[in-house]
């Protein structure tokens, strides 16, 4: 099954250097994108068992938006959040954003690589939403990897991502969407539609999966535990 790239042609992703420029301009505006991302992110958020986690990872977590919702709302008192981005711009809004939870949540700026400078089986949740999108297929099998490594066992591993349409008008938008991408993948964020179940081997216990599509823009959440 194709997983991102129309058949034949290589899958052109932002370099690591580009992706960082491109979210250091953007900022805050991704925010913006939570007309389409919150539903997905509601039924992820059903699914992803926060309220009894107690050391999360976040990669790519943007503008903190929604670390802030977990430390506010769901998330036990005593656990742990670390958020990782590859953006300066973001990591000072994602900064803002946790200042009240500071005594146990920190963000941190990487340089793009899927290598985490995280401990082994450190985290019970390992959360990234719009991110792997936009990765390489290489760089999202080796997150995935690096997902099991910090991950204790039993821990979750719990994604959205952008995916392929499932109706008539949301695969005309996929389409679209597709197109604007091969032309040129700054023009969407680096961001394109992809099967993320492709990508889970049977070390992964799916938990949940599910296309939720918003405005004709269609993302898979998927939740899974670490074998
Ligand atoms: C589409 S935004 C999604 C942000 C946030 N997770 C959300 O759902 O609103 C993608 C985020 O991933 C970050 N990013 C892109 N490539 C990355 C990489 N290789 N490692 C870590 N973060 C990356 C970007 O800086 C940006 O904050």
């Amino acid at each position: 099954m194709d997983v991102a790239k129309p058949r034949g042609q290589p899958d052109r992703v932002l370099s690591h250097e580009e992706a960082r420029a491109f979210y250091d301009r953007f900022g805050p505006k991704q925010d913006l994108q939570r007309i389409y991302e919150d539903p997905a992110i509601e039924v992820l958020l059903q699914y992803a068992g926060f309220e009894t986690a107690c050391a999360v990872v976040e990669l790519g977590c943007g503008t903190g938006r929604l670390a802030a919702r977990l430390l506010e709302e769901l998330l036990p008192e005593d656990s742990k959040y670390v958020g990782l981005d590859i953006s300066g711009t973001m990591i000072d809004l994602a900064q803002g954003r946790v200042a009240p939870w500071a005594d146990r949540a920190r963000v941190q700026r990487t340089e793009g690589s899927p290598t985490l400078p995280l401990s082994d089986g450190a985290f019970d949740r390992f959360l990234s939403t719009y991110v792997l999108d936009l990765l390489s297929e290489e760089d999202i099998r080796a997150a995935l990897r690096e997902a099991r490594r910090v991950l204790a066992p039993g821990g979750r591993l719990c994604l959205a991502s952008l995916t392929f349409g499932q109706t008539l008008p949301s695969k005309l938008a996929c389409r679209a969407w597709t197109a604007i991408h091969s032309l040129s993948p700054r023009l969407v964020g680096g961001c394109r539609p992809l099967h993320l179940e492709v990508f889970i081997g049977s070390d992964w216990q799916i938990l949940h999966r599910e296309v939720i599509c918003t405005l004709g823009i269609c993302t898979e959440v998927l939740v899974a535990r670490r074998r």
